[in-house]
């Protein structure tokens, strides 16, 4: 990858010469992409491209953090202390996830400060499906299963995107995310083998997390007005649609595994495709829910401006103790 250096960011002289030379940076920039290069912070890249991965880091930070509130919601009436050890555990790991991808964002010459700005402020968006509340302590397993499982069929082919600090983060949140996806199933297997009523709360959450699990692949491919572009610049590696169907091929039979059923009656083998069919996805649910009128929308977005504003003195403490370290250092050099 062409790394941009005082001599190569001067050599164009007259103006020609610098439109030549940018063209050659964009052709130099496309070619390597093309080759499976990584980009790094310090390389020379589009600012179309800088603004997309904004952009797309920024929404999947923003979904790390605001994915805490919903399962947050039940660390204080888990069943168990073992549950509640899990469940902390795994809220703690996206406040990670969080920090993974507002740091690798900032390479890109953006600032946590002005991403979180933007959040609170409605500019930036984090993913629609938070904005569905946990009602029953089987949603946790049903986030767990479905969410996060969508999450990782999303994110791994993320781990090789062209923009390396975005990509080596997300080599460390699949993981991490893949043992989300395992408590939530082993969660439910046990409410689905559990009594009854624990057996219908199990199938009531898989009712109300399915649709909106598939819907957090976005658009069909035909809507979808990003995709294109970031396939081109290996950002994204697959469609919308390649991805919900991936998605639904792993769910079907983990569902038979969990004795629970999909809410879902046209899900069916197509031998020929060699998929399972689905049925019709409501998107003008996803939609509105995009505009701000899901079930929890409003409540999410205060809750997240109340805990950075309760926040700021931490903020200040750690900015303090920062400067008082490094004038330390600066004196001892001295
Ligand atoms: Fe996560
Ligand atoms: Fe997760």
């Amino acid at each position: 990858m062409v790394a941009v250096t005082p001599e190569t960011g001067t050599s164009g002289g007259v103006d020609g010469g610098s439109a030549d030379l940018g063209a050659q940076l964009r052709a130099d920039f496309d070619a390597a992409v093309a080759a499976e290069e990584r980009v790094e912070p310090r390389d020379w890249m589009p600012e179309e491209y800088r603004a997309s991965l904004v952009r797309q880091m920024a929404q999947h930070a923003h979904s790390e953090i605001i994915g805490m509130q919903p399962e947050a919601n039940w660390i204080t009436r888990a069943p168990s202390l073992r549950r509640k050890a899990i469940l902390m555990a795994k809220v703690q790991d996206e406040a990670g996830h969080g920090l993974y991808l507002y740091s690798a964002a900032e390479t890109l010459g953006t600032s946590r400060d002005e991403l979180l700005d933007k959040l609170h402020s409605g500019k930036q968006k984090y993913s629609s499906i938070f904005n569905y509340p946990t009602l029953t302590w089987a949603d946790v397993g049903a986030i767990g299963w479905l969410v996060d499982g969508a999450a990782i069929t999303n994110q791994v082919p993320i781990c090789r995107c062209s923009y390396g600090p975005y990509a080596r983060a997300m080599v460390r949140i699949c993981k991490e995310e893949s043992f989300h996806q395992r408590q939530g199933y082993e969660l439910l297997l046990a409410l689905s083998q559990g009594t009854e009523a624990q057996h219908a709360m199990a199938q009531d959450a898989v009712n109300r997390w399915w649709w909106p699990s598939l819907m957090m692949f976005g658009p069909p491919d035909d809507e979808s007005v990003h995709s294109a572009q970031a396939m081109a610049w290996r950002i994204k590696r697959h469609s919308n649609d390649e991805l919900r169907q991936r998605f639904v091929d792993i769910a079907v039979p983990q569902a038979e595994s969990l004795g629970l059923t999909l809410p879902d009656p046209d899900i069916r083998w197509n031998e020929e495709r060699g998929h399972h069919d689905f049925g019709a996805i409501d998107w003008a649910e996803f939609w509105d829910v995009l505009k701000g009128n899901g079930p929890c929308n409003e409540q999410r977005i205060n809750q997240r401006r109340k805990a950075h504003e309760e926040g700021a003195w931490v903020r200040e403490a750690a900015t303090a103790y920062a400067r008082k370290h490094t004038g330390t250092g600066r004196e001892v050099q001295a």
